[in-house]
């Protein structure tokens, strides 16, 4: 990102940014569809899946997820600006466009999505120190992932891309909620940071909670294929 500052969990900054930005038709943060494209394609199975596309910015994927078959798409970012303007330039795609914050995201059902996707977004919400995050960082991100738990259907999937690093993101990301593993993502410009992907898959039944001594698994971790 440009710089880790408090600023950016403010739509403020974010809608600034897009005014700014007009002429910019898109920009995908971290990678673009033709690096997840693929990894994409092994993560969704059903095209009939409801997808949540969480702070969508004026990224492609939604498009290019329509483009795939995954016709039912919700896309929602707390700027207006972008939003209005995705809406408008996707209008024949038939999918939702909302102003919403990702922290209460009260327009949604509770068990609707099968699957929830952040690119970057949650990242707008870091800032300080990885090592201690401050308390405000905590709560955002508490009341994010809990809102992205109630909207999941049981056995939903969230998926989350990031360059942030496991052994700083894990402990965040657990939860008696769901099945956390991490991929690594794969990577055709060797010598390059590394992005990962973190998957976290919600419990089908109240049983499989309760039995669930240990949230985070590495079963799944540093799996990337090249
Ligand atoms: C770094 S950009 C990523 C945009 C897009 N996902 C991508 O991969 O290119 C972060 C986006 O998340 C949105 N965002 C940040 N915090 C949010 C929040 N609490 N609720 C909704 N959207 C948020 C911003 O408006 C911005 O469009």
């Amino acid at each position: 990102m440009e710089k880790d500052s408090d600023e950016l969990a403010f739509a403020d900054y974010w809608n600034h940014r897009y005014v700014e930005k007009e002429g910019e038709d898109t920009y995908d943060w971290f990678r673009d569809w033709e690096q997840l494209g693929a990894w994409f394609k092994d993560h969704l199975s059903r095209p009939q899946a409801n997808i949540l596309h969480l702070g969508c910015g004026n990224s492609t994927l939604t498009a290019d997820l329509h483009a795939l078959g995954f016709t039912h798409l919700t896309s929602i970012d707390f700027s207006d600006v972008v939003i209005k303007s995705m809406e408008t330039k996707y209008k024949d795609l038939n999918t939702v466009w909302k102003v919403m914050d990702v922290r209460q995201m009260d327009g949604l059902f509770d068990d609707s999505f099968d699957i929830a996707i952040d690119k970057a977004t949650m990242d707008s919400m870091f800032h300080g120190s990885m090592w201690d995050p401050p308390d405000d960082v905590r709560e955002n991100i508490e009341r994010y992932l809990g809102e992205v738990v109630r909207v999941l259907v049981p056995g939903g999937t969230f998926l989350y891309i990031t360059y942030r690093q496991p052994h700083f993101l894990k402990p965040l990301l657990a939860r008696k909620d769901w099945n956390l593993s991490v991929e690594t993502l794969p990577d055709r410009q060797r010598g390059v940071f590394e992005y990962f992907a973190y998957v976290m898959k919600k419990f089908d039944v109240e049983e499989d909670s309760e039995d669930a001594s240990e949230p985070v698994t590495d079963s799944g971790s540093e799996t990337g294929k090249e």
